[in-house]
């Protein structure tokens, strides 16, 4: 949701920023932005839509023949403006002199807006950045110091943002500003960095500081001095940088969503390999401080992708633990009676960490002294710092926008952490547990199982292109599975995809149904299979194609058919999630759709 870059340095400024920026790019595409403090005068390119559009724009005007040693960079997610040059990044002041890059929202920019229009400030754009860029300028017009004069102008916005800023007279220093929204400064020998996620600083800097919310760092060439928002100076450890360079790389494949899905099977045995040792479950790497005791409710919040993985640990959770567990949209939790205490747990999974929505939700359940525990993919983001509790993924970074590989990592940790529960809870006999830790452990060879028929499935995908929109359904463990199905199909292919408990489809959605919308059932293992069964029948009856998937084929009915590896019911979540995200993938690639980078969307959402 916006990435922001600075750099300040001997290297050429702008293919610092733009290689940083290449790296944000799965943090919104829709216009991109670089302004170079050049000789005391700042210098602004701009360009919509994708970063290739600004690598163009940058390569007509000769970019190398400017001498800057600094400069900063953003890629934009619209939230407030069209996605137009106009309402790129970065703002200038009216004068020229001062410049800035923002990620965030600033809720009150209509009354600063106002205020600023009231003084005589002309605006040229419709984003709420612009408040901010003319209320510092503003205000440097009167201390004549951009540290004080950013000092000055934070406590007079309001809402979520990270900010880089330079001035033209202070050629020596770029300030960056945390509150509420991502933001690292990488520290180099004779240069330094600021980002809003590790991988721009990739091979890079091997040493970055992670700013708190209410710090600003004046970042010079050789030197970071971090600051509450007050002047007082904070010390601050470095830290190493923990990801390997190449995470970034699509190694051969089309796309990243493609990569992502194919290493599911490594990530389980991974996962698998670290936690399982002596027929024990170890959660190591996990910050663990759950009262087990004293849980009496369970409370989960996320939002897309992260909110199926947590609907799935509802049906899981509540049949092994016997605790009921409530799942909520994140986006509505602040909007409604929450009956938390300190005897609830409240779990919110992220796969960024950076979700506003989801980050909300914990601050309010923190209020109710409830226990909270995060299950994130990245463990230096935002999320962790509201949760006594920490259970990190390890998928690796993830830069396709459709999550993929964080969904099957999220699941394994909730069945991982299930079985912990309930064998602290003593909900579980020996037997069951081991039986469940066995099951858990075959997995990623039947993923590799279903993984070897990607061309069958892409057959089938290409089939699925002549229609503009689907039906998914199913009954049990599944369901979720469904939404999830629909959510990738729709968000890659932009093919219509609604997901329905079957049993539902007969109380309205069925009104849908003739020969141009397929329906596709999810069958798991059980008593449920005949039901849905009945319910394919039915969908025939009115015209509609019919596509199985899940174990064992068990009627002839179906006009094609995707077969997996047989599982317990309770697991086939953790195998049916991938036949369904490459029949998605594979529809997108031949609708030859902008996969990894779908339109409208980004992949860390940090605004409500
Ligand atoms: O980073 P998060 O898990 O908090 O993100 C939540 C959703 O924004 C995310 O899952 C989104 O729905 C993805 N585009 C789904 O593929």
């Amino acid at each position: 949701m916006c990435g922001i870059v600075g750099y300040i340095g001997n290297n050429a400024v702008a293919e610092e920023l733009l290689s940083g920026l290449k790296s944000l790019e799965y943090r919104g595409y829709d216009s991109s932005g670089i302004a170079l403090n050049d000789n005391r005068k700042i210098i602004v390119f701009k360009a919509s839509g994708k970063l290739s559009n600004l690598n163009a724009v940058l390569h007509e005007k000769n970019v190398e023949d400017y001498s800057s040693f600094m400069g900063i960079g953003h890629i934009r997610w619209a939230t407030h403006g069209a996605p137009s040059i106009e309402n790129a990044h970065p703002h200038l002041s009216n004068d020229g002199n001062l410049v800035l890059v923002h990620n965030g929202i600033i809720e009150n920019y209509k009354e600063l807006r106002q205020k600023l229009q009231n003084q005589g400030v002309v605006f040229h754009s419709q984003t709420d950045t612009e408040a901010a860029v003319h209320l510092f300028a503003e205000e440097y017009k009167k201390c004549g110091s951009l540290e004080q004069a950013v000092r000055n102008g934070l406590p007079q916005l309001k809402g979520a943002f990270a900010f880089v800023i330079m001035h033209h007279a202070e050629s020596d220093k770029i300030i960056a500003v945390r509150k509420n929204a991502p933001l690292i400064i990488g520290c180099g020998k004779n240069e330094n960095y600021v980002a809003s996620d590790i991988p721009a600083l990739l091979g890079k800097v091997n040493h970055i500081i992670h700013l708190d919310d209410d710090e600003m760092a004046v970042v010079k060439k050789n030197e970071v001095i971090v600051k509450y928002i007050n002047g007082q100076v904070v010390q601050k450890e470095m830290e190493k940088v923990d990801m390997a360079a190449d995470v970034i790389s699509k190694n051969g494949y089309a796309h990243f969503m493609l990569k992502e899905i194919c290493e599911q099977p490594a990530i389980l045995r991974r996962v698998i390999q670290s936690h399982v040792q002596n027929q024990t479950i170890y959660l190591d790497d996990a910050k663990i401080n759950v009262d087990f005791d004293k849980v009496k409710k369970i409370v989960i919040v996320a939002c897309g992708t992260s909110l199926h993985a947590a609907l799935v640990a509802k049906k899981v959770w509540e049949e092994w633990l016997k605790l009921p567990v409530q799942v909520e949209a994140a986006s509505e939790f602040i909007y409604q009676t929450n009956l938390l205490d300190e005897n609830s747990l409240v779990i919110g999974v992220s796969q960024s960490g950076e979700t506003a929505d989801t980050i909300t939700a914990l601050k309010l359940a923190k209020k109710y002294q409830s226990q909270i525990m995060v299950l994130t993919n990245r463990v230096d983001s935002s999320i962790v710092r509201y949760a006594s509790s920490i259970v990190p993924l390890n998928a690796g970074v993830e830069i396709s926008v459709a999550a993929t590989k964080s969904y099957m990592a999220q699941l394994v940790a909730f069945y991982w952490f299930g079985l912990l529960f309930a064998q602290k809870l003593n909900k579980i006999s020996e037997l069951d547990w081991q039986q469940k830790l066995q099951i858990l452990i075959q997995l990623p060879e039947k993923i590799e199982e279903i993984l070897s028929h990607q061309n069958d499935i892409e057959s089938i995908a290409q089939r699925l292109t002549r229609y503009s929109a689907v039906v998914f359904m199913a009954r049990g463990f599944n369901l979720p599975t469904a939404y999830e199905a629909a959510l990738k199909l729709k968000e890659i292919s932009y093919i219509n995809a609604n997901a329905y408990p079957a049993g539902e489809l007969k109380h309205g959605p069925i009104a849908l149904l003739d020969k141009n919308m397929p329906v596709l059932a999810l069958f798991e293992q059980g008593q449920n299979a005949p039901k849905l069964l009945s319910n394919c029948e039915e969908a025939k009856a009115r015209q509609a194609p019919v596509i199985g998937i899940g174990g064992e084929k068990c009627s002839d009915i179906f006009n094609e058919y995707i077969e997996t590896p047989e599982v317990d019911a309770c697991f086939s979540p953790l195998l049916l999630c991938v036949p369904v995200q490459l029949l998605a993938y594979f529809t997108a690639k031949a609708l030859n759709r902008e996969i990894d980078q779908p339109r409208n969307l980004a992949k860390s959402v940090t605004v409500e």
